[in-house]
């Protein structure tokens, strides 16, 4: 038992502290079954103070909490990280209903408290908590808070937010906020209680709450009706709205296609209407009494809506049984979605005015992107919040499907943007869509809410990699600058190139990119080099590309330089890469010559192009790599290159042999020639020698970068014989990962061994290990370790 965990045992009993990989499996991964993540320990407070003992003693050790209710996020929000450093804490010890005031009409619980529980407790009482949505099983009341949760009653009672009145949080610090007020009205400064809801777990703990409560709705009316397609269900909602007023409490749409899968895949589903219809809405009145006059309205208004062609057909249930089988029918398209595959999910809000053309334009863009791409829509019309989810054409392998997401997730939020929505209406940010955040949110909001963050978690242990990309956001350029310079001459260290990280079905896998940054960084890297022309940057898309850089940029949050390769065919292609990347906060571009170029004219032409192509503000890295260009560059031709172009301030040295080059390179420099930094590549298999020979360190990417970082810090110190000694207990295993065209294979498979990527996998075409191979690896591993041990 580690330290902290024997400390957390100590304050919760040890029953309360899940280390076991039995007993931590059910909060380590989200319902969707999109993310796993690892934990150092799974805790169970039992009380508010109990939670502020556990705050206390994680921010002592600079441990990070993730905050859980139910663990029913549809955006990974309550899932912690692969690093297994930080502790879940969950709520679900702390369910008491802790007082209701039938005549105040509010209920006071723990955060803890299943939803369907609190509303159980407020009928029990002759009340009622209108909140409800498909999780209401499992649910917590913290977790509808932090995520602000919606449902299908917002039409009526509103969002979370609004159906709360007082709050109790632990801070970050474990101090405690007591907010849990029941006042309707409280004009005493800034509403704090607000800004804990929807913070989805990064700003503090929260622990209780006052919740509003309603008079119970003895009469309801509940409709399955079909309509043509979505401006029909606008305009029947306008209807309804008219002659209804109030009552009308749900309107939700689904798709044709969307009740075609829930009736496929949810057993007890049965479509109340005689033919399948295009689109259907289930519409729900409510009131206090008056059954019977309020399904004579409903009736009304559909039969004067199937008149006017809005309405196709309509089945109004005629007693509970018949409303619950509706709802079922609703209630069933997560599950069915689950049961078809894995969906690419949005959640955007807009006006409501502009959601047919929304579904329109979406549907026609998707189709041209991915023809043959199934649009699963349904949703809180009436809320303007539509669930555009997509699933892959029938027979898609998986793998293909995920690596077209990003590009079609981009499709559909360019298309809400367009009407100025939201990429959450009710699911939050979470970690699915954290990298969106600087492309879709105003710098501005960004910059407050990230000094909101700050001020309440200032070491940012809540909930971190959720809700909030990193610190020096790519939009907020101006700042970026100031903590991180573009590349220059005087770059030296080690410049990590990044492996590509794939999941086993090959679809780009960002929740490994972020513990890969982590690892480099960890590791000691000065820099990362992602994109580099030896790796798998070829196999992505343009729009991967793009995905997979942001990604990195908004891990490292300007705390090292980033260069990004972008040898793409064609000044255009060029042009367009760099400019997105350096947009996005990358520090300098690196660039290969092409393999065609064959005199020293014809190089220096091309840099000059380059050069021209970049433009002034965009440094850039030339790449000698003779070995894979077939393109020999003279120390002379580096010069000139170097002389003519203020933009190329570091030689990327991968020659073979390449050693009289550095010494010719520096001599030259020594005599006043102009002096760009050099970096080698090769593994880091020259390093000593390159070191002494005036290189400034390494940008490679050997799969143990501490060896490159250790090497180059005891030259830079003076001790080159330490130097070596560390370099020749590595060696072994860096002349391994050097063999042509397995190295990559090799590389991955240590990588994702030592934790820093969750695969090894090489998206295709791409080798695999052989038994033989990973007995040599795991051989040199441990002689490897056993030398380490031996130098000390
Ligand atoms: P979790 O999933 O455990 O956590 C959610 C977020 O809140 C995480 O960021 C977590 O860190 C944070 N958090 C949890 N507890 C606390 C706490 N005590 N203090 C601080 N932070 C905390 N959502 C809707 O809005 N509308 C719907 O219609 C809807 N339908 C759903 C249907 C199904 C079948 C499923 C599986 C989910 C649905 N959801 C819906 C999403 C989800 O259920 C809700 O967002 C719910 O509010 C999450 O509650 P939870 O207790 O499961 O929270
Ligand atoms: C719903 O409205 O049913 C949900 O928010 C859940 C989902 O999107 O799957
Ligand atoms: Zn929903």
């Amino acid at each position: 038992m580690d330290d902290l965990v024997a400390e957390l045992a100590g304050l919760l009993g040890e029953a309360n502290v899940l280390v076991s990989a039995q007993d931590q499996a059910l909060f380590l991964s989200d319902w969707l079954g999109k993310y796993h993540g690892s934990a150092r320990a799974v805790v169970k407070p039992g009380s508010t103070e109990e939670v502020a003992a556990v705050m206390r003693l994680c921010t002592r050790h600079g441990v990070p909490v993730v905050p859980q209710g139910g663990n029913t996020s549809m955006s990974g929000g309550a899932t912690p990280d692969g690093s297994g450093r930080a502790i879940v804490l969950s709520l679900t010890r702390m369910h008491r209903i802790r007082t209701l005031d039938a005549i105040g009409n509010t209920i006071t619980v723990d955060a803890g408290a299943v939803l369907a529980k609190v509303q159980d407790a407020a009928q029990e009482a002759g009340r009622f908590f209108p909140l409800s949505l498909g999780a209401e099983g499992s649910c917590t009341i913290g977790g509808n808070l932090a995520a602000n949760a919606g449902g299908v009653a917002v039409l009526r009672y509103g969002t979370m937010r609004e159906l709360t009145l007082g709050l109790e949080v632990v801070l970050a610090d474990g101090r405690i906020w007591d907010g849990l007020t029941a006042l309707r009205k409280d004009n005493t400064g800034y509403c704090l209680r607000d800004l804990f809801i929807g913070s989805e777990g990064t700003l503090g703990v929260i622990t209780g709450a006052v919740l509003k409560l309603f008079a119970q709705p003895h009469a309801r009316a509940t409709a399955f009706v079909a309509v043509p397609d979505v401006a029909a269900a606008l305009s029947l909602l306008a209807a309804v709205r008219d002659r209804c007023g109030d009552r009308l409490t749900a309107f939700e749409f689904m798709t044709g296609d969307c009740l075609a899968l829930i009736l496929r895949h949810v057993g007890e589903a049965r479509l109340p209407l005689g033919e399948m219809p295009p689109a259907v809405v289930l519409i729900e009145l409510s009131d206090q009494d008056d059954e019977p006059g309020l399904h004579d309205r409903l009736e009304a208004v559909l039969l004067g809506s199937t008149e006017t062609g809005l309405v196709l057909d309509a089945a109004i249930a005629q007693d509970g049984t018949q409303a619950k089988a509706f709802w079922r029918i609703r209630e069933g398209v997560s599950e069915a979605l689950v049961r078809e595959g894995k969906a690419a999910k949005h959640d955007v809000s807009m006006p409501v005015s502009a959601m047919a053309d929304f579904v329109a334009a979406a549907d026609a863009a998707v189709y041209a992107a991915a023809p043959g791409v199934r649009p699963i829509v349904f949703g809180h019309l009436g809320d303007g919040n539509l669930h555009y989810n997509l699933l892959p054409m029938q027979g898609q392998d998986p793998a293909a499907f995920a690596a077209l997401t990003p590009a079609l997730t981009r499709i559909v939020h360019d298309e809400m943007d367009r009407r100025r929505g939201s990429i959450s209406a009710e699911h939050g940010i979470g970690q699915l869509r954290v990298a969106e955040m600087p492309l879709r949110k105003a710098p501005l909001d960004l910059e407050l809410m990230r000094s909101l963050k700050d001020l309440l978690d200032p070491a940012g242990l809540l909930n971190p990699g959720k809700l909030l990309p990193g610190k020096f956001l790519p939009r907020f350029r101006h700042q970026l600058r100031t903590i991180m310079a573009l590349l220059d001459e005087t770059a030296k260290g080690v410049y990590v190139i990044a492996v590509t990280p794939f999941t086993e079905a090959g679809a780009l896998d960002l929740e490994s990119t972020d513990r890969m940054v982590d690892f480099y960084l960890e590791k000691g890297a000065t820099g990362l080099t992602v994109l580099g022309m030896m790796g798998e940057a070829p196999k992505l898309t343009a729009e991967e590309s793009r995905i997979f850089v942001r990604r990195v940029l908004a891990r490292v949050q300007g705390r090292v330089p980033v260069v990004v390769g972008v040898s793409a065919s064609g000044f255009a292609a060029m042009r367009e890469l760099s400019n997105s990347v350096m947009g996005d906060g990358a520090t300098g571009v690196m660039v290969a010559p092409p393999s065609n170029l064959r005199t020293d004219d014809q190089i220096v032409s091309y840099y000059a192009m380059v050069a021209e192509t970049l433009g002034p503000k965009v440094p850039f890295v030339l790449q000698d790599f003779p070995l894979v260009t077939q393109v020999q560059m003279t120390p002379a031709v580096i010069l000139k290159i170097a002389a003519a172009h203020p933009g190329c301030v570091m030689l990327k040295h991968e020659d073979w042999p390449g050693l009289a080059k550095i010494s010719a390179l520096r001599a030259a420099s020594d005599q006043g020639a102009r002096r760009i930094s050099i970096l080698v590549g090769n593994g880091g298999i020259f390093l000593p020698e390159e070191l002494s020979r005036g290189a400034d360190g390494a940008m490679t990417g050997f799969a143990y970068p501490e060896m490159m970082v250790d090497v180059w810090k005891a030259h830079a110190s003076g001790d080159v014989e330490r130097a070596h000694d560390l370099f020749d207990a590595y060696l072994p295993l860096a002349r391994y990962e050097q063999q042509p065209g397995h190295g990559l294979a090799i590389r991955k498979h240590i990588l994702a061994k030592r934790g820093a990527i969750a695969s090894g996998t090489l998206r295709k075409p791409g080798g695999t290990l052989s038994r033989s191979d990973i007995a040599d690896i795991e051989r040199l591993i441990a002689r490897q370790e056993r030398r380490l041990k031996e130098i000390g």
